[in-house]
């Protein structure tokens, strides 16, 4: 009992159906990223920010500074009691306040002098850079004493005031930690707000989509597993409509294949059970040979034949079915010993046909010694089939006409590629038989045919990366095969050679 394969089912692979915890999902990576540009982005903010909240603060400083030197200028010197200089002094933050007028440099007023000043800031030189290096320097070290310069307003040349940096320091650190809180809150808001649009619109209906693939992958045969696409007109829903008509048509192929494939079975079925029959017709038949009427003489050879030829027809639609060709074992063989083969092998099947057949002559075009890269076996079938082709079109001639009947098999080397033709002399290829040549059950135009031998052939050379073709404009018919030689793999021949 032979049965043809029903096409295999595509490979099951154990689809996952969930992420696992450890791996982020699209949302969660969508997450991520707008916290971590939102941090970046209130960087890039924060860091003039404090560079100028330090300015800032100093400016102010300077500004008291500026009016408590007014004040104390304007008092005669030694009048001012000690309480209140030290009581102004410690409402501006100051330990010392000078101020340059014209040529003289004028301390206005000291407490407790420092016995060092660690850090000297010029407000009226500093570049954006030192501002910015400044402030870093000063919230990663440790405070210390600090004195400021800068301009002095109405008549002064410029005003200093040494001040204790600790509270700079403490200030700057509350500002710091303020725009933190508020960056956190801003990334939460936002991240939350990007989130949810981006898991609306994409993330959803993209699980959707996954989901929906995975389900069509478990039985792509049944059509309520299509996609029903939203009515959404972005990509999306393109994609969404798209992948609905893909997967209708993959749905109606694989019903008709399934259909083919249950037809294919029947026919099979068919035909081994024809072939039976015809066997045992063929015995009866062999007895009715022996039989001596000469009536029965003249009609048995020719039913002898008739029922042959129909066992031989379903036998090769029967191995067409099941055959699954080989893979081509190629190794280089001469061309003209293959040839011989196909030859002899037809002469043979020429024989013991009653009626004497015209005289086919042979001739061998191939270049001396020509070599080609395949499968034997396939090379004879493949030659074999175009040869017998080309017989049966030239036994099909007329057998008055006193035509020329050959076959010609020429032979070549065209770059790395082998090339042999196969013609004939005979009436050409029928146009009936030109549309579908190479397919299956459907190139035939003979009576008796089975439009299996150039679909075979056109198989055989295909499996050799080759090309079979007709030739356009001969006389007679010509079959071209091309079979190029295999790639040479560089490293492999490296290695013999060097063994
Ligand atoms: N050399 C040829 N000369 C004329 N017709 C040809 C030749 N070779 C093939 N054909 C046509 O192509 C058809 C298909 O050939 P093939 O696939 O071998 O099937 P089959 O021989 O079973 O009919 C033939 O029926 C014939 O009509
Ligand atoms: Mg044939």
């Amino acid at each position: 009992m032979t049965t043809t394969e029903r096409p295999p089912l595509p490979a099951q692979r154990p689809a996952p159906r969930q992420l696992p915890w450890w791996r982020f999902g699209l949302s969660g990576k969508l997450l991520l990223l707008t916290v971590l540009f939102l941090m970046f982005a209130e960087i890039a903010i924060y860091v003039p920010s404090i560079a100028n909240f330090r300015l800032n603060w100093l400016r102010d400083r300077l500004a008291s500074a500026h009016t408590a030197a007014l004040v104390l200028d304007a008092a005669p010197s030694g009048m001012v009691p000690e309480g209140l200089t030290r009581q102004i002094l410690d409402s501006v933050g100051a330990r010392a306040v000078a101020m340059k007028t014209g040529t003289q440099r004028r301390l206005l007023a000291a407490r407790d002098m420092p016995p060092a000043v660690d850090h000297d800031v010029d407000i009226r030189t500093m570049t954006s850079w030192q501002a910015i290096s400044e402030a870093f320097a000063l919230l990663t070290s440790g405070p210390g004493i600090m004195r400021v310069v800068g301009p002095a307003p109405a008549g002064g040349q410029f005003l200093e005031v040494v001040l204790d940096e600790t509270p700079l320091r403490v200030a700057m650190l509350r500002f710091s930690a303020n725009i933190l809180l508020l960056s956190l809150v801003i990334s939460a808001i936002t991240a939350a707000l990007v989130y949810l649009a981006l898991h609306y619109l994409f993330v959803r209906p993209m699980r959707r989509i996954t989901a929906n693939l995975m389900a069509f992958h478990e039985d792509p045969e049944s059509p309520t597993r299509i996609i029903a696409p939203s009515a959404r007109r972005d990509e999306m829903g393109l994609a969404e409509r798209e992948l609905a008509a893909l997967q209708r048509d993959l749905v109606s192929m694989l019903h008709q294949k399934n259909r083919l494939a249950a037809l294919g079975l029947a026919v099979s079925k068919i035909n081994h059970d024809l072939r039976n029959l015809l066997a045992s017709a063929q015995l009866i038949s062999d007895q009715l040979a022996g039989v001596s009427d000469a009536r029965v003489q003249r009609f048995a050879p020719k039913l002898v034949r008739t029922l042959e030829r129909a066992v031989a027809y379903c036998q090769s639609t029967l191995s067409y079915g099941r055959a699954q060709e080989a893979p081509p074992q190629r190794r280089l063989i001469a061309v003209d010993a293959v040839v011989r083969e196909v030859r002899e092998q037809l002469e043979i099947a020429s024989h013991g046909e009653e009626t004497a057949p015209p005289q086919v002559t042979w001739v061998n075009v191939i270049e001396r010694g020509l070599m080609v890269d395949a499968d034997p076996d396939h090379l004879f079938r493949i030659l074999l089939n175009l040869a017998r082709n080309a017989r049966q079109a030239l036994e099909a001639l007329d057998h008055t006409d006193a035509l020329p009947r050959q076959i010609r098999v020429t032979g070549r080397r065209e770059g790395a590629v082998t090339i042999i033709e196969l013609s004939d002399t005979g009436p050409g290829v029928p146009d009936k038989a030109r549309a579908h040549l190479f397919e299956a059950f459907q190139g035939s135009a003979r009576s008796g045919g089975t439009g299996l031998g150039l679909a075979i052939a056109a198989e055989l050379v295909r499996a050799h990366d080759g090309e079979i073709r007709l030739v356009e404009g001969t006389i007679g018919a010509t079959f071209r095969v091309a079979i190029p030689d295999r790639p040479v793999e560089l490293r492999a021949a490296r290695e013999r050679a060097k063994a």
